[in-house]
């Protein structure tokens, strides 16, 4: 195949261990998932900056000289892989990115030869290939095990090298905690390795309890029949695994359980879970067990609060092995955009994305077609259309995102793009999301008969299995796609009134509908429960249970400028912090800037705007009294770091993202794999606008750039076009009035009087 042919991208899984890490590498089983972060193989469109790593080296030569032997065409086609989703901004999460990425090369070479790695035995002769690479760039020395779940995926039982797909039971849900710190894999297997000569007992003596808990763990996952006990044997074979690391830990002189991840196993066997170290520990993964989701969810809830460890709600198990996908990782890194034409820039964002530039007509003016609006309303009497445009820079977790914004104030695109550029460079957002819970409230009123509350409430809570059944007959498609009730609460108002909430998992919707029915069809039930009458029925907005956290490190020299050095601006930054942090009448400008962000691409993606705001500032003041919703601090190295929750009660499916042709696009444009991501995309939004607006007002005030992109709209407004526009900005600045009377005078003045060289150059 030849290089000038278009070519599919091919993918890759990351893998978590289960269980059986450590003693794999000395022949005993282990049990490892796939997870779905993914490597991308794919032809680079311009030449690589930078040479292959090993491991793609030694997975082309060896996919070449396979191809070669079957006679097919040898293939000298480049390759680039992108591996975005593997770190948690700019901290590598031991996921086995080099495993996913030799395996994604040699599938994308040998798709691109025609031969389809979802074909069995093909799939296997990647498989070996794979292996030999990997091994080959790693100097040997690793399982295997996480080469085999990049290219076959699922979950696999693993021992010796061979790989057998097995069923993960439904009684075993999994989640995965990120412990806040890299892993440094290969060194600590080196050191255990070491250890095994020097501390021959001692060793032998760790592995066999790392053996003994990774049987008793397959014993236990291998049942499909009734699951009564069997989360027990779990949490007695990660208990045994978790000794056995103390102990290899300790013979080996490897921080392999740092107190991080202590503390989590602490808190997760409180918690009734079963929890262990995934991967090499040192901090890096937490794998915790529960017999339902939402002990999971609930437990990383209070994790977060108590301790500040976050669930990384995004990560899901028994993935796709090697696949095609649709199209190439985006590289939101588009320098000069700003300077382009409209149609330049949609030509772009189509090379970009892939989208066929016919697409991007969906972007003309009259989009929204009348006769559509009068569906989507009533009194309809036309449409009213906002300016749409793409920031770029934007990277979260190490993936591209090129962000739709649609907003009519002037500065907010550009600001927040040139913000994301300050954040890229220190390594992008880091960002994780809350699972997408929200609340269903249903008002009970006691009338004339006010009643022992606390019993009331007792006498609900008594009947929680039955009404989350309940809640998820009313939905039984939501079920399907994982989400449903999750947990009842019962809040007593006061002495005549209490409040149910039904926290619902809503998945890739924003969910006001199904919350609203949830609400509904649980009220008559509600009554008979309580002899009470059920009052309101409907969502809260205030969406505290799905928040996206978001956070930033910029380094200082990307921060100067205008007279003003990085450490400077770093100061000066933590103070405009410090005042939104005292005052709330500095932070509800603060706020405002933060949803300048937020919005524009709430507003883009055709979700609830309002429902965003109300939520946002309710949280604002959820203590009480109304605080930022980002806040900055000088780090210890003396970078600059801002963090920021904000509720993202949005949804990638459902409402005005189906119908609005616009908000379709935007979503592709945007590529978000599920709901959650799209709330982080937000928060960086508003993050990134955040900074720019403090690193402005803190030095040179935010007029001098305010003022040139007024001075265009005014410019626009009196009937300039093309070079005009620019011409008569400039002159408004230089004559010192951004003024539309004087606008109409220079602009007449310009057409009929004084033909200047810009003048000229319209014609
Ligand atoms: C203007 O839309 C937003 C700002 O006022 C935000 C702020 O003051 O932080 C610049």
């Amino acid at each position: 195949m030849s290089d000038s042919c278009p070519s599919t991208p091919v993918s890759a899984p990351g893998k978590a261990f289960l269980i059986g890490e450590y003693a794999v590498l000395e022949g005993a089983p282990a049990l490892v998932t796939a997870i779905d972060v993914r490597a991308v193989a794919h032809r680079p469109t311009t030449p690589p900056l930078e040479p292959p790593s090993a491991v793609v080296r030694c997975a082309q030569e060896r996919v070449a000289l396979f191809l070669q032997g079957r006679g097919a065409d040898p293939t000298d086609a480049q390759v680039v892989v992108e591996t975005g989703g593997f770190t948690m901004g700019a901290r590598k999460l031991g996921l086995g990115s080099s495993a996913a990425v030799a395996a994604a090369v040699i599938g994308f070479q040998l798709a691109n030869a025609g031969l389809d790695p979802a074909e069995p035995t093909i799939r296997q002769q990647a498989l070996d290939l794979a292996m030999a690479a990997h091994a080959e760039a790693q100097g040997g020395g690793g399982s295997g095990a996480d080469v085999a779940a990049a290219v076959l995926g699922g979950t696999l039982h693993f021992q010796a090298g061979k790989a057998e797909r097995i069923t993960a039971p439904s009684w075993l849900h999994v989640g995965f905690v990120d412990a806040g710190a890299p892993a440094d894999t290969s060194s600590f297997v080196r050191r255990v390795k070491k250890a095994a000569a020097t501390e021959a007992e001692r060793y032998r003596q760790a592995m066999g309890m790392l053996r003994d808990a990774a049987t008793q763990f397959l014993h236990a996952y291998g049942r499909h029949d009734s699951p009564t006990g069997l989360l027990e044997l779990i949490r007695q074979a990660t208990a045994r695994h978790n000794e056995g690391l103390r102990l290899l830990a300790q013979l080996s002189g490897t921080p392999i359980m740092p107190p991080s991840l202590e503390t989590i196993l602490t808190a997760a066997f409180e918690a009734g879970l079963a929890a262990k170290p995934s991967g090499a520990g040192g901090g890096d993964l937490v794998v915790v067990f529960a017999h339902e989701r939402r002990q999971i969810e609930q437990f990383g809830e209070r994790l977060l609060r108590e301790h500040g460890f976050a669930l990384l709600s995004d990560l899901r198990a028994d993935a796709d092995g090697l696949r095609s996908e649709q199209r190439t990782p985006t590289n939101s890194r588009l320098a000069g955009f700003f300077k382009l034409s409209v149609e330049a820039r949609r030509q772009a964002v189509a090379a970009v994305t892939g989208l066929p530039e016919s697409r991007l007509r969906d972007l003309d003016a009259g989009a929204l077609d009348v006769h559509q609006a009068n569906h989507m309303i009533e009194n309809v009497v036309g449409t009213l259309e906002l300016p749409l445009a793409i920031a770029t820079n934007f990277q979260i977790n190490g993936r591209d995102f090129l962000v739709p914004m649609c907003v009519e104030e002037a500065s907010v695109v550009a600001a927040a793009s040139n913000a994301a550029r300050m954040i890229r460079a220190g390594g992008g957002f880091t960002a994780h999301s809350d699972p997408p819970w929200m609340i269903a409230q249903v008002q009970l009123l006691g009338d004339d008969r006010p009643g022992d509350t606390a019993e009331i409430a007792e006498r609900i809570l008594g009947q929680r299995n039955e009404l989350l059944a309940l809640a998820d007959e009313a939905h039984p498609r939501l079920l399907q796609r994982g989400g449903g009730a999750r947990d009842l609460e019962v809040r007593i108002t006061d002495a005549r009134m209490v409040v149910v909430h039904v926290l619902v998992d809503c998945r890739d919707a924003m969910g006001a509908n199904l919350l609203n029915t949830v609400a509904e069809t649980l009220a008559p039930r509600l009554e008979a429960l309580t002899g009470w009458t059920a009052g309101l029925r409907i969502l809260s907005n205030l969406a505290d249970r799905r928040c996206a956290h978001v956070s930033a490190r910029i380094p200082p020299e990307v921060l100067g400028g205008r007279g003003f050095d990085g450490s400077q601006v770093v100061d000066l930054v933590v103070s405009a912090s410090r005042f939104a942090e005292v005052d709330p009448y500095r932070a509800t400008t603060h706020n405002k800037g933060i949803m300048n962000g937020v919005d524009a691409v709430v507003l883009a993606t055709g979700n609830d705007w309002r429902a965003m705001e109300a939520s946002a500032h309710a949280y604002a003041a959820r203590d009480g009294r109304y605080r930022p919703l980002a806040i900055w601090r000088r780090g210890e190295d003396g970078w600059l770091q801002g963090r920021m929750s904000l509720p993202a009660a949005v949804g990638v499916v459902g409402g005005a993202t189906r119908v609005h042709p616009v908000c379709r696009l935007a979503l592709e444009i945007l590529h978000c794999r599920h709901a959650g991501e799209l709330g982080q995309v937000m928060a960086a939004a508003g993050l990134a606008s955040n900074l720019a607006a403090l690193r402005a007002l803190a030095t040179e005030g935010i007029q001098r750039g305010h003022m040139s992109l007024h001075a265009r709209s005014i410019a626009l407004g009196v009937g300039a076009s093309g070079p005009e526009v620019e011409w008569l900005a400039q002159r408004m600045i230089e004559v010192g009035e951004i003024k539309a009377e004087r606008a109409a005078s220079l602009l007449e003045e310009l057409r009929h009087h004084a033909p200047t060289a810009e003048a000229s150059e319209r014609n």
